[in-house]
């Protein structure tokens, strides 16, 4: 997948989508080498790589520097890169402004969340030429307002908010959507009456697709984990170990040997 049409081909295909966050060249280099089909520059680039408790520290320039380094290993795969906390709440100049910066850093796309308030704002950014994806449901940019990290729709009223807000993104010309931490049926039905395909993180099985955070997916995040992750590699241990074991041969003089050294 390179292309944006790509997304709406998948799930006309019924082929699933799979995307994972990088942030940086490195981790970039080995997505481009794997089957994974898009890259997200996630605003969770301020918690992941920056220690910072909630995605809100992120910056457009904080964003720009993460999706620069990303695009330029990304080998073809299609990038996508988060809009930050308030970019696109300052009126249409300021949103495209922070759009630039990042398409013009590599992003193919920019990713925002919520749907409600800033409607003319998606219209002008899809109405430029860059394609959005939407993201409802657990939007971390709205921690302080969902008062944690939540799982939203489960009532009533709040599922059939989200399902109207899909289809509002989907109006206002949208190339997909990330549902994030609602209930798989809810996920399931938005799918289902959507044509853009769906991203789920949190969301059951029933989306067009799944996104994770790479460090999740990696096992490099030391903190607790969401029950949504799974972990494919054990990479805290794997990685601590290598380091103790470097550690082990520099202190017992077993590094470096005679083929790591010059005559
Ligand atoms: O910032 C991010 O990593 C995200 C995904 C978790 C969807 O928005």
């Amino acid at each position: 997948m390179n292309a944006v049409h790509d997304f709406a081909r998948f799930k006309a295909e019924g082929r699933k989508i799979s995307v994972v966050t990088a942030y940086d060249a490195w981790s970039a280099r080995l997505i481009a080498r794997s089957n994974v089909d898009a890259i997200l520059v996630g605003d969770s680039a301020a918690m992941v790589m920056h220690g910072h408790p909630t995605t809100l520290a992120a910056t457009v320039g904080l964003m720009a520097l993460h999706t620069r380094a990303v695009a330029h290993s990304a080998g073809g795969k299609f990038v996508i890169a988060d809009l930050p906390f308030l970019s696109f709440r300052k009126g249409i100049p300021a949103a495209m402004r922070a759009v630039g910066a990042l398409v013009t850093t590599g992003a193919q796309a920019v990713k925002l969340e919520g749907a409600d308030g800033h409607e003319d704002v998606i219209r002008h950014i899809v109405g430029s030429g860059v394609p959005v994806m939407g993201h409802i449901g657990l939007t971390p940019q709205s921690v302080n307002q969902f008062g944690g990290f939540r799982v939203q729709g489960r009532n009533a009223a709040d599922a059939a908010r989200l399902l109207r807000q899909a289809h509002a993104l989907e109006e206002l010309g949208c190339f997909s959507i990330v549902l994030e931490c609602v209930p798989a049926e809810l996920a399931a039905r938005i799918t289902a009456e959507l044509t853009m395909p769906t991203i789920g993180i949190g969301a059951g099985v029933g989306t067009d697709g799944q996104v994770l955070v790479l460090h999740d997916l990696w096992g490099l995040n030391t903190s607790k984990v969401p029950r949504f992750v799974r972990r494919y590699f054990d990479g805290e241990n794997v990685l601590t170990n290598a380091l103790n074991e470097y550690d082990t041969d520099v202190k017992e003089t077993r590094f470096p040997g005679p083929e790591e050294s010059y005559s």
